[in-house]
């Protein structure tokens, strides 16, 4: 989203008619609610109606885990420094723990079996870890379902550090990742999922990516020096809570990118993370999605609805402590028509926010001058979207949320958790949907349909192999470097070749 592109077109239609409506605004009495007392949401998941885990039995949510740990009552297997942790995964069976003993390793570990937790042995503060060597793509890809990883220091890679593929039920935790390529932890296609107590670092695009996921649960982490924060893209019932974000571009963010098979993200709770000085300079690749987040950017929230903004503070950003705009106002983005482009009932309940917008965009400054207002800005609401509110909004700054009525909750404390009390069933791939699966749980990481992300659009490649899955199914075994303006692609030579042919046909066959 090329947001420091954004509000140009909104800027020309509204410029005349913002003073006026300020007049109104200046007139309303102050409004002011008390979160301690008030009412719950009581909206959000409803189990019943998702028939994937309503057959499985169990009360409803309410877990803090997303695993019954009796699934990892298989063998456990010892790897020393020098030993292979993917021997000892190719042999394991669904069941086993694999213990990685303090070490370096330089490899690349794939799980494409269920129920294996892959745990690194921390001794006297000294963890296994995984260096890529700036050589390597990836520290960690995972396909199976109930997966655990936990207590690794992952470095240098090109890629992900942690990336899950299609896989239910898993855990990530207590990993310290630096300075490792494109995305630091990315479950993608995920339902009932844990990313907790993690330390991340240095990462190019998201350092947290949560996406075309369900029932979500992200806390505790330490998350820096990166260009996205947490990012819930294309996503539904999320939790993000407890986490320290600090010193990236853009903080926490909650968007739908488009041209992605899964079209909507609604449903998520950003509350008591400290979101503070989020100011970092963008290093994203230029032209890829992250790339046009105005640095200093708190909370970014992006075509999604139903985002409640509770409990965080959100403190020293020269942009704005939460932006929140559609599609239309954001250049860089193609818009889908399958994808709802505004922006609808975002609830702002109490936060702490202080010393925000105190050097903004240009964009902003003008957008503010509709509002006859020049100074800082906490809340930035750009373009569509309705049914939005905010309870005590004379605590802040504040631009475009006119429109905004009074919340009728104060706080979210009856939503512990979207985590299921019973895991959803593993996913289980029928062979002729091999290619479908493959696409959505890895090519849609850097691939949309019509729009430039990592890769370039697939309409692109379509034009390119139309008639040819077999050309396109070797290009992604062994790719070659072909544009000077994108990264390299890394090989996808782990999938075996039927599977390169399927996943070929059917990037070829989509049609949105
Ligand atoms: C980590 C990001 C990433 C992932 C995951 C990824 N790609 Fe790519 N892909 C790229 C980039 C970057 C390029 C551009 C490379 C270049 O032009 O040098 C690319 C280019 C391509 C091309 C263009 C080849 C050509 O001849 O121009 C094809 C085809 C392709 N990818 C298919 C796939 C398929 C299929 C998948 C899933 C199995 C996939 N990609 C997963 C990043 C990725």
């Amino acid at each position: 989203m090329n947001t420091g592109k954004i509000l140009g077109a909104f800027l020309i239609a509204t410029a005349f008619g913002g003073g006026l409506y300020f007049g109104q605004q200046s007139g309303q009495a102050t409004v002011i609610t008390n979160a301690a007392k008030g009412s719950s949401f009581t909206g959000g998941y409803d189990k019943t109606a998702d028939a994937e885990v309503r057959d499985a039995g169990g009360e409803g949510v309410g877990n803090s885990r997303a695993l019954d740990h009796s699934v990892h009552d298989g063998k456990t297997w010892v790897i020393n420094e020098g030993e292979s942790i993917q021997a000892a995964v190719t042999q394991a069976q669904p069941g086993d723990t694999i213990q990685v003993m303090p070490g370096t390793y330089h490899e690349t570990v794939y799980i494409d079996k269920d129920s294996i937790r892959l745990v690194g042995v921390i001794e006297a503060g000294k963890r296994a870890t995984l260096d890529g060597e700036e050589r390597l793509n990836d520290a960690v890809l995972y396909s199976g379902n109930n997966i655990v990883v936990e207590n690794f220091r992952i470095t240098r890679y090109k890629g992900n550090g942690i990336m899950g593929q299609a896989g239910n039920n898993f855990e990530i935790r207590n990993n310290v990742i630096v300075d490792t390529g494109v995305y630091g932890i990315f479950p993608q296609l995920g339902k009932n999922g844990i990313v907790e107590h993690n330390v991340i670092s240095g990462i190019e695009d998201a350092a947290i990516y949560v996406g075309m996921s369900d029932n979500i649960h992200v806390a505790h982490n330490d998350v820096f020096d990166s260009v996205a924060g947490i990012e819930i893209e294309n996503s539904r019932h999320a939790i993000v809570e407890n986490n320290y974000v600090h010193n990236n571009t853009g903080g926490v963010l909650a968007f739908i990118t488009p041209g992605l098979p899964i079209k909507t993200t609604f449903d998520v709770i950003i509350r008591n993370n400290f979101i503070i000085g989020n100011n970092h300079h963008n290093f994203g690749a230029p032209g890829s999605t992250v790339s046009g987040i105005p640095a200093g950017t708190g909370i970014l929230i992006m075509a999604a609805d139903d985002v409640i903004v509770e409990g965080n503070i959100i403190t020293d950003h020269k942009t704005a402590g939460i932006m929140i705009t559609d599609h239309h106002n954001a250049p860089n983005v193609t818009i889908d028509v399958g994808s709802e482009p505004n922006p609808d009932r975002v609830a702002i309940l109490d936060n702490l926010m202080m010393n925000n917008g105190y050097q903004t965009i240009d964009e902003v400054k003008a957008l503010m001058l509709t509002e006859l207002k020049t100074g800082p800005a906490d809340i930035v609401h750009v373009g569509g979207g309705s049914d939005s509110c905010i309870i005590n909004r004379h605590r802040y700054n504040t631009v475009g949320i006119g429109d905004f009525g009074l919340c009728d909750f104060t706080n979210t404390d009856e939503v512990v958790t979207y985590l299921l009390d019973t895991p959803v069933p593993p996913r289980e791939i029928d062979p002729s949907e091999r290619g479908k699966v493959a696409y959505l749980g890895i090519c849609t990481g850097c691939h949309t349909y019509t729009g430039r992300m990592i890769g370039p659009p697939v309409q692109q490649i379509q034009a390119l192999y139309m008639d040819n899955p077999e050309g396109l199914a070797n290009y992604i075994a062994a790719p070659i470097k072909k544009r000077q303006d994108y990264p390299e692609m890394p090989p996808q030579s782990y999938l075996d070749a039927e599977t390169r042919l399927a996943v070929a046909k059917y990037m070829l066959s989509r049609e949105d």
